[in-house]
């Protein structure tokens, strides 16, 4: 069976095609619009322009999305064809539209094209939550395709908005057992990137300037100084007896340690480094240790910040050296950060347990919890 999915719930503009069959999913198409140029002015995302913008973007996304995977059908503006006749010849079978959690401006341009595709074919829609979204990008085909995903399971889902450990025991089934007390990782490295006067995002720039480390010769090129290892930031919460996160401390760490640093600009790649390395510690040490006391089969990796490569290799190493029995799975690179194809990988699997809605019943929540 073939999915439409439709995410909007911040500023990326996605449609994706994936098809079904069994537990194994096909990616037809992944069509994302970014706003990041739009927003990095800004510093961060700006709701109502993003909302303007998904509003111009959503029908050409779409149909570049049904073209990318060989379906011609009319859709709504100019070519008003009869319902039936293109239900008839609609090789698509569902709709799946992200219905929370977002921006409550963004939510609807997604939800309300859904809904009316959905009228117009007579078509089952799935509501998508957006983080479960994220999770079901590691039912995917990746790379790294090697096993299939045993559960009980953990997953670490890590972004701007939420920085969650939930525990899979089945499909479908997402228990949140651990949470962030503050800001998500994903917000600490966006905030720690503003300190650091490294722009938006902050994810992908601090990760490059903390590569910088790793290749001394490269470091002394670009920033005309040798490292210095005597920055050290704390790892909040990291051995406290529950699974839950606290990153804004970090965040106020750096802040103060900044002024008192005359030299901090020519060692922004220390800063960032050890800045990512708190984020990643306390991560990892949450994930072993929840998948040590639920004895999962599998640790999984979800989220924008799944994109950073140190995170992705450092868990992966954790994993294979704390729980050898464990199996490490994380999605590839391109659905990481926000995508349609993630929301028809869970919207496929909600359809296949009879979880469809009706078009005139679906309610978009911007504080939809897992
Ligand atoms: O999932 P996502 O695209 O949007 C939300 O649902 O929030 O995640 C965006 C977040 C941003 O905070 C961004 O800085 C972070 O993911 N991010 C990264 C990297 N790429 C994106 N964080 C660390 N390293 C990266 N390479
Ligand atoms: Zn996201």
């Amino acid at each position: 069976m073939k999915i439409l999915a439709i995410e909007t719930s911040c500023d990326e503009t996605a449609a994706s095609v994936v098809e079904g069959k069994g537990n194994k999913l096909k990616v037809l198409s992944n069509v994302v619009s970014s706003q990041i140029e739009i927003h990095k002015k800004y510093g961060g995302v700006v709701p109502e322009v993003a909302a303007r913008h998904h509003v111009l973007n959503i029908i050409p996304v779409i149909k570049e999305a049904l073209a990318k995977a060989n379906i011609t059908l009319p859709l709504l503006d100019k070519e008003r064809v009869g319902v039936r006749s293109v239900g008839k010849k609609n090789p698509i079978d569902a709709i799946a539209v992200t219905a929370g959690p977002g921006l409550i401006t963004s939510l609807i341009v997604g939800a309300e094209t859904a809904k009316a595709l959905a009228f117009a074919w007579q078509k089952p829609l799935v509501a998508v939550n957006h983080i479960a979204g994220h999770i079901y990008a590691n039912w995917l085909p990746s790379q790294n395709q090697a096993s299939t995903i045993k559960f009980p399971a953990v997953v670490l889902t890590v972004s701007g908005g939420h920085n969650l450990l939930v525990l899979m025991k089945k499909h479908l089934d997402l228990k949140t057992i651990g949470d962030t007390r503050d800001d998500a990782a994903g917000e600490a490295f966006d905030k720690g990137a503003k300190l650091l006067g490294l722009g938006y995002p902050g994810g992908p720039a601090i990760a490059a300037n903390a590569a910088l480390i790793k290749n001394e010769e490269l470091k002394i090129k670009n920033l005309g100084v040798a490292s210095q290892q005597s920055i050290k930031f704390p790892r909040p919460m990291i051995n406290d007896n529950n699974f839950d996160f606290s990153f804004s401390g970090l965040k106020t760490s750096l802040l103060y340690a900044l002024p008192k640093d005359k030299n901090w600009q020519k060692r922004i790649a220390d800063y960032a480094h050890e800045y990512q390395q708190a984020i990643i510690d306390v991560l990892i040490k949450k994930t072993i240790k929840a998948a040590l006391h639920y004895k999962v089969k599998t640790v999984l990796l979800a989220g924008g910040v799944s994109a950073n490569k140190e995170l992705r290799q450092q868990l992966a190493e954790a994993v294979a050296k704390n729980c050898p029995q464990v199996a490490f799975h994380c999605p590839d690179l391109a659905y990481t950060t926000d995508n349609a194809t993630m929301i028809g990988s869970a919207g496929y699997f909600k359809f296949k347990a009879g979880q469809t809605i009706s078009p005139d019943k679906i309610k978009i929540n911007p504080n939809w919890q897992l």
